[in-house]
């Protein structure tokens, strides 16, 4: 591992992880407050806060705790947060090639969160050469912990490997998309332009869902939609296995940094949500982490007739056919 030795990743390895545990329990004592169990919390609220309020306090709280933690133990070490950038002035893109990067989002699922929809997480990246190369990812109501480690597998609570079904890994379904669930997110862009990205989603999802041959040959009749409300853990469920597809536009670096690490460990495909010119010849390229444009592919066995990597290839182009493209620069860019 470039810069750092296998031991010393393992290091931040164990420290990553004890600090997802530690932050997503910090999430869980702000919710049991407003469930009202203040006493056994310790954190009272007051009758004029709002759950928003709360909501952004624990956000900043957390972060505020991860990026204590980080700085104490690696000073050397970058720090993005989604807080404190939402914050500063600039919307660059700022994971580089050289510096080992922390990228955190205290709360991903933070709709959920205030809903008491038990879909939030906190949502740690530690990256190298400019690649997750470590996620963690804690959602304490569901008492889910996935994890990994370039090269050490990846995990839901330590001790069940992912994907979930391995004995074999099942191959990417011949008529795929058939067969496939499809997961995907509103995100919070909901311009009401006919020709903006919320009705471009609504189009995709429409395609993905419509039976086989409907809409001039585009229909892909899923087997089902899912939509979770957390990029990280829609990452973390197609790392699972659970969804086969994962596609949405407009997330942050912080939203899918760890869960990224997770998924291309347990050996999905991560590439971009916008189709190329031509869906079936074009070369398929790992996504770039600040792209905020989001295709993934579960794990994926072999066939008797392909590798596990030509299915997730070939269910990539499927989904290419069918999603319009989305337009997410980077503000100012
Ligand atoms: C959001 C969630 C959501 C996605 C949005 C994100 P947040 O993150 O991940 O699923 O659709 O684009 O901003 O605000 O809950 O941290």
């Amino acid at each position: 591992m470039a810069g750092m030795t296998d031991e010393q990743l393992g290091e931040v390895y164990a420290f990553a992880v004890q600090l997802g545990k530690d932050a997503g329990n910090m999430l869980m004592d702000a919710a049991k407050a407003r469930l009202g169990d203040a006493g056994q919390s310790g954190q009272a609220f007051t009758e004029k806060d709002s759950a928003v309020d709360i909501v952004t306090k624990t956000d900043e709280d957390v972060e505020a705790f991860i990026h204590r933690s980080i700085s104490l133990k690696y000073p050397d070490h970058k720090f993005i947060g989604e807080e404190t950038y939402s914050k500063g002035d600039s919307r660059d893109y700022l994971i580089g090639e050289t510096d080992p990067t922390w990228c955190v989002d205290p709360l991903d699922g933070t709709v959920n969160y205030t809903h008491l929809f038990p879909m939030f997480c906190v949502s740690i990246a530690f990256i190298l050469g400019g690649r997750p190369v470590i996620g963690v990812i804690y959602a304490p109501f569901l008492n889910q912990l996935f994890t990994s480690c370039r090269g050490r597998g990846a995990w839901l609570n330590d001790n069940q490997r992912l994907p979930l079904i391995r004995y074999p890994v099942p191959p990417i379904p011949e008529e795929a998309p058939s067969g496939c669930i499809f997961a995907c997110e509103w995100g919070k862009d909901r311009q009401d332009r006919p020709d903006g990205n919320m009705y471009r989603k609504v189009e995709s999802f429409v395609n993905m869902a419509a039976e086989i041959g409907g809409r001039q040959g585009k229909g892909g009749m899923v087997h089902g939609m899912r939509s979770l409300g957390s990029a990280t853990l829609d990452l973390a469920y197609t790392a699972m296995g659970s969804f086969d597809i994962w596609w949405e536009g407009g997330c942050w670096e912080w939203d899918v940094a760890a869960g990224i690490a997770i998924l291309q460990e347990a050996g999905g495909l991560v590439t971009s949500a916008n189709p190329p010119e031509d869906p079936s010849t074009a070369e398929i390229q790992d996504v770039r982490l600040g792209s905020r444009l989001y295709l993934a592919i579960r794990p994926a066995g072999p066939s008797s007739t392909e590798t596990g990597r030509q299915g997730q290839e070939r269910l990539v182009r499927e989904v290419w056919r069918r999603v319009r493209e989305l337009d997410y620069r980077r503000p100012g860019a």
